[in-house]
């Protein structure tokens, strides 16, 4: 069993399907902890109805991003956590945080990267490019997370044609209901099997 930390900072919908996945005996985990810097996230919602607890920590209370990687790494290491599963967190991953947790930290990117990602683009911003840019084409990506937003090595990606959108919120919908099925089998399998990280590319051993 691994300890699991998710992060999040809005409503929590990946967070929820991962929860239940692990409850249904699909993932070999326990969440022991969410992290928020939101305390409106509605993530904290599902994490209370489920009593996982819950920590508040926001970037502003602290003089620099060293001192708030501390206080994440104070809770992580309270719960003996071995993997932090990003869940549309939107705060940048302190360095020192990166540092101790290299290559077991996960985030998952609604597009196809390493096109539309990249600082600032979150959310509801990366449909718009994808929808503006005339894209036939989008998907999800779950990555390990290094200092650089959306940089990190791929772990896996799943491609979905779009060409039916008429609007960002329709490839927004289409994209989310992917994204709740592959975070989970990527979660399952950095658990379960070994891979080596070369250069920015996962390579999962006996594949
Ligand atoms: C998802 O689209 C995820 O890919 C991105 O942020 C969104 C979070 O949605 N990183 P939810 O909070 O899991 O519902």
């Amino acid at each position: 069993m691994k300890n699991i930390a998710v992060f999040a900072s809005g409503r929590g919908s990946n967070f929820k399907h991962i929860y239940q996945n692990i409850q249904q005996g699909k993932i070999p985990a326990i969440i022991k902890c969410l992290i928020t810097d939101n305390h409106k996230a509605g993530a904290l919602d599902f994490a209370r109805e489920n009593a996982i607890p819950t920590f508040t920590i926001s970037p502003q209370e602290f003089n620099s991003s060293h001192k708030f990687g501390q206080a994440i790494m104070e809770v992580l290491s309270r719960f003996s956590i071995d993997w932090i599963v990003l869940a549309g967190y939107l705060k940048k991953i302190p360095d020192n945080v990166v540092a101790v947790y290299s290559n077991r930290i996960l985030n998952i990117h609604p597009a196809l990267l390493p096109a539309f990602g990249g600082k600032g683009m979150y959310g509801s911003r990366v449909h718009q490019a994808v929808f503006a840019s005339g894209a036939k084409i989008s998907g999800v990506t779950v990555h390990l997370v290094n200092t650089e937003y959306d940089a990190g090595p791929i772990v896996t990606q799943r491609a979905m044609e779009i060409d039916d959108c008429r609007t960002p919120e329709e490839i927004a919908a289409k994209v989310l209901k992917v994204e709740h099925i592959l975070y989970s089998e990527a979660i399952l399998k950095v658990l379960t099997k070994k891979f080596e990280v070369r250069g920015n590319r996962v390579e999962f051993k006996n594949e």
